[in-house]
């Protein structure tokens, strides 16, 4: 029997076997110092040329990244550690060589192409690692959260001959000869699944031809999207709120190491704790415009403070920089050389993100101010919107001819439908969109119609509301955009192991 990383503390003091790969190593005179890696978490491992003699030590030595390895020794308390414990090796065994792992321990040293070519081998480093995990908390966390609530769970198909969320980003396939598609969402299905079953949520792939190539797009992306019968939007809203702040306590909760190694201000993520405010379209184009308040916030001048900030910064980043050059020329012993000089890189790499922020806010701000009442919201908007609020928000009743067909028009005034979606904080964006279902058969067959889309296969859903027709509403998460909010990544690359996205389908 071996032991996991995680579980070491039971065995303090006593010997153990520990198997897993060297994350990273360091060779002195009389000892081997690995960091283990073994998927749980990871430990130092110390090899001493007096424990296991000179044959074993030489052999340890030859060791590299990424190299697996069994090691036994005594589980040593030790707070300087992280994780809090050592393992003294006195005896281990070599499974497979590593020559020339190619990526680094500090993966911030390879540029994006080179590590996404090699996503089989990046999702070993600490930070995917991490990333993972998250991943894997927050799936379980909306089961949980679902359960809970009395929901059931459903497997909407794959291949669908209709599209739900319009044409034009459909990946097209072939059934048998016939024309079909591979779904772009599930909650077609899922309204009919909600007429049996009362509450119901989907959990799968969805797919959308998306040519952008942007942060916030993926070819192939999980969607979680419940259904319920005899909800208004108003209950939706309070359902997507109680259902986002579920799952983003679960992860502080559950995944603090995983947070911490990712370097994540959870004071920030702890703001799903206040309520969500709710703000018309209407509302959001006044705040965007500069032309509405926020708890004595302004939309522009906020941005305007952003970029003023951002230029300071980037002046005390380059000082910094020029102070540490200046002491490593003067002369310095090989660690404090080593630490600045990756510091310096750190440096160089914020300044590059500061000085692109600089660059796009000046647009930012011109498109907001100039923003024109029924367009949808691009990512700078977004951005702009939640830059003003503490919490989570949720947008409603939105311009009917920027959303889907199934959406139910705002009593008394068809230009507007009622819609939701919920933007992240700190500008992450959408991250939920959802609505309240029209049930008047004929503005369906009306908005059918208007959106082009072929009747002949929506009569099963038509069917939907011919029978025992009853008010109802629902949402979709995309689940990679609320692992990107809660680790605080700036691409959904990050979040999914294997991405799949406009120009990359290897590895
Ligand atoms: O807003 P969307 O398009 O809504 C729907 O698909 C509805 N059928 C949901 C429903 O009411 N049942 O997509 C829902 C969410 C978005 O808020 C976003 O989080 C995610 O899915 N999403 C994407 N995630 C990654 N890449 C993409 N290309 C995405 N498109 C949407
Ligand atoms: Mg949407």
């Amino acid at each position: 029997m071996h032991q996991y990383i995680s579980g070491l503390s039971a065995h303090e003091g006593q010997q153990a076997t520990l198997k897993g790969w060297v994350y990273n190593m360091r060779v002195s005179k009389t000892n081997i110092f690995i960091e283990l890696r073994d998927g749980s978490g990871f430990l130092q491992c110390v090899i001493s040329l007096d424990e296991v003699g000179e044959e074993a030590f030489e052999s340890a030595k030859r060791l590299s990244r990424e190299a697996s390895l069994s090691l036994t020794g005594e589980v040593i308390k030790d707070e300087k550690q992280i994780g809090g414990y050592e393992l003294r090796v006195t005896s281990f065994e070599i499974y497979g060589q590593s020559p020339e792992f190619p990526i680094q321990a500090n993966e911030t040293v390879h540029g994006v192409r080179h590590l996404a070519d090699r996503r089989h081998l990046w999702l070993r480093s600490k930070r995917q690692w991490a990333i993972m995990r998250v991943r894997n908390r927050v799936i379980m966390a909306i089961h949980e959260f679902f359960q809970e609530e009395g929901f059931v769970q459903m497997d909407a198909p794959i291949f669908t001959g209709n599209a739900c969320e319009g044409t034009t980003d459909l990946f097209e396939t072939d059934f048998f000869g016939q024309p079909a598609y591979i779904s772009q969402s599930g909650q077609l299905y899922g309204e009919a699944m909600a007429m049996a079953q009362g509450k119901i949520y989907t959990f799968g792939p969805t797919f959308r031809a998306e040519k952008s190539n942007t942060p916030r797009h993926l070819a192939e992306f999980w969607m979680i999207e419940p259904e319920m019968a005899f909800y208004t939007n108003e209950m939706n809203m309070d359902l997507i709120e109680k259902f986002a702040r579920f799952v983003v306590n679960s992860c502080l909760e559950k995944c603090k190491v995983e947070l911490e190694t990712l370097g994540r201000d959870t004071s920030r993520l702890e703001m799903v704790n206040k309520p969500f405010p709710r703000v018309s379209y209407d509302d959001s184009i006044k705040i965007l415009r500069g032309e509405m308040d926020v708890e004595g916030k302004n939309a522009i001048a906020v941005q305007e403070k952003d970029l003023a900030d951002a230029k300071v910064a980037i002046e005390e980043k380059k000082a910094d920089i020029e102070a540490r050059e200046k002491a490593i020329k003067a002369g310095m012993k090989k660690g404090p050389r080593k630490f600045n000089e990756s510091k310096i890189l750190a440096l160089r790499s914020e300044i590059a993100d500061l000085e692109e922020l600089c660059r796009n806010i000046p647009g930012w701000i011109e498109s907001a101010a100039n923003f024109k009442h029924g367009e949808d919201f691009g990512d700078s908007d977004e951005k702009l919107l939640t830059r003003v609020f503490d919490a989570p928000v949720m947008v409603y009743n939105w311009p009917t001819k920027v959303k889907a067909f199934y959406m139910k028009e705002v009593d008394g005034d068809p230009d507007y439908v009622k819609g939701v979606d919920l933007l992240a904080p700190d500008g992450f964006g959408e991250i939920v969109g959802g609505s309240e279902r029209e049930t008047d058969l004929d503005v369906l067959l009306r908005k059918i119609k208007e959106h082009d889309l072929p009747m002949e296969e929506f009569e099963w859903y038509l069917d939907l509301r011919r029978f025992g027709s009853v008010p109802h509403s629902g949402f979709g998460l995309g689940l990679e955009r609320m692992v990107r909010w809660v680790c605080d990544i700036h691409h959904l690359r990050e979040t999914i192991p294997f991405p799949r996205r406009y120009g990359r389908l290897l590895p």
